[in-house]
């Protein structure tokens, strides 16, 4: 017997489909709100296997031990530098003739570049315009206490609309940093509330005193690539043989690529820390992870210019001095720090004994980005105690660059795939691991509170790669999660 072809057949496949089409859907949905919308989190508490907190814990606001709200800027003798900063929405008109619908700070994106000595008292109050979710503003890189670090529902209440709050800090260490806002940062940082801070050397050295400064903030505006807000080039005029020190920020999510040509140069500090003898450099490129800073000196050539490339946005380059443009570098092999610049002396940190142990498997699941195969809450945060050398050890298992940031300290890049570093001792703030890398990494807890850690490409920040490392005995009277309206990382 024949069997006529049922016409019911299509039919039933589209139905098939459009059920898969809904089921995947609403699954993608059920992880990110259940991840990313708990109702309410204490963070100095949480991820003890199920990723639900104890009564106890959740209606618990008398704090236990030292609330990390009492950890304030000590007193200090440095001068005091107030800046005032003011969230709004604004209409902001691009230079490549766009007007984007921006969050900015003191309407323009990025906000003012603050720029201090080390050493100084810096006073910053953050007003909030008009941005409904509430704002903060998270001072990357910088080692503050425990209640300036802008880490909504951790460290402060986002700041709402017509509130204020005043960050106080010192700038005990110089170099390249950035801030910006830690409420919904994945929003927030693509919408503009973003922009850099650099703390200058008290005493320079010979070289970097006449060395001309360029800071060079990238950034995603929306969908738009930006230099220093600009959707052009920039073009630095200078002298033959004059010294350049160029900031790089890598304020995006994605690892961006720099190559540098007509001169040899040094990679004089990473993410804000000075390097030990840096060698010079030619034809190689420059990974910059999210959230990383690279100081480069570049002395300019007896004649044309030197072209810093961005190879991300191809119409952002850096342009110094002035003549005939170099020809382009083709295929330079990747900078690796593992053996750049010399080691210092009697440095004592390879042979130290770390007091813990963590290792962090930076990965995916499904819908989401994982550490050790859990996200955000659900993942048991670090407990460390003051004074503990502690080694983390971090896996890249999958899903892209991780640029892994700690807030509160600097670390130290131990190994890379089980090999010591052999070259200047390397301090950061965010590694950036790529493909199937492992890195050691480690840090003296001297900065007791609750500290984020997680990935800076803050979309998966916000697909659940953040986590906490919390000191023992501090507390937090603030909460995350729908309940309060604190969602650090959404
Ligand atoms: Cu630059 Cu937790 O961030
Ligand atoms: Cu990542």
């Amino acid at each position: 017997m024949i069997r006529k072809k049922s016409p019911k057949r299509p039919i039933f496949y589209g139905v098939l489909l459009l059920l898969i089409l809904f089921v995947g859907t609403a699954s993608v949905y059920f992880w990110q709100f259940r991840l990313q919308k708990p109702v309410e989190i204490n963070m100095a508490h949480h991820g003890h296997g199920s990723g639900s907190v104890s009564e106890a814990d959740m209606h618990d606001h008398s704090p236990k031990g030292i609330s990390c709200e009492s950890i304030t800027a000590k007193e200090t003798a440095g001068p005091t530098r107030k800046f005032d900063l003011t969230a709004a929405r604004t209409a902001l008109q691009l230079d490549n003739g766009q007007t984007v619908e921006a969050w900015t700070f003191n309407g323009s994106s990025p906000g003012p570049e603050l720029r201090v000595t080390e050493g100084d008292r810096v006073v910053v109050t953050l007003r909030n315009k008009d941005i409904q979710d509430g704002v903060t503003l998270h001072w990357h890189g910088i080692n503050v206490p425990c209640s300036q670090d802008g880490v909504a529902g951790v460290t402060q209440e986002a700041v709402h609309p017509g509130e204020q709050f005043t960050y106080v800090f010192v700038a005990s260490a110089p170099g390249t940093y950035w801030y910006h806002s830690h409420q919904m940062s994945s929003v927030q940082a693509k919408k503009g509330l973003l922009g850099s801070i650099i703390v200058e050397p008290r005493e320079k050295s010979a070289q970097l005193s006449t060395a001309k400064e360029v800071n060079a903030l990238y950034q995603r505006l929306n969908s738009s690539l930006l230099l220093n807000g600009s959707a052009k080039g920039l073009d630095v005029p200078g002298q033959a043989g004059e010294r350049v020190r160029l900031r790089l920020t890598n304020g995006d999510n994605e690892t961006m690529n720099f190559s540098v040509d007509g001169a040899p140069f040094r990679i004089i500090a990473m993410d804000g820390r000075d390097l030990h003898e840096p060698g010079l450099l030619e034809r190689v490129t420059i990974p910059v992870g999210a959230g990383q800073r690279y100081d480069l000196l570049i002395q300019l050539p007896e004649s044309g210019q030197v072209i810093v490339r961005n190879q991300s946005g191809k119409s952002l380059s850096i342009a110094l001095g002035s003549g005939s443009v170099p020809q382009q570098t083709e295929g330079g092999a990747m900078f690796s720090f593992v053996d750049y610049g010399t080691a210092l002396q009697g440095d004592p940190i390879p042979t130290l004994k770390p007091d813990r142990n963590f290792v962090l498997k930076l990965g995916q699941s499904l819908f989401v980005k994982t550490i050790n195969g859990h996200s955000f809450h659900e993942i048991p945060p670090m407990n460390v105690k003051e004074g503990e050398l502690v080694s983390i050890k971090l896996v890249h298992e999958g899903g892209g660059d991780h640029p892994f940031h700690i807030h509160g300290h600097t670390f130290r890049v131990v190994s890379k795939n089980g090999i010591p570093l052999k070259g200047s001792p390397i301090y950061l703030d965010t590694l950036l691991l790529k493909d199937g890398e492992s890195y050691e990494v480690q840090l003296k807890a001297d900065n007791p509170g609750l500290w984020m850690a997680h990935c800076h490409n803050l979309g998966h920040a916000s697909q659940g790669m953040t986590m906490m490392m919390n000191y023992d005995g501090i507390s937090t009277p603030f909460r995350v999660g729908t309940k309060s309206g604190n969602l650090p990382d959404l």
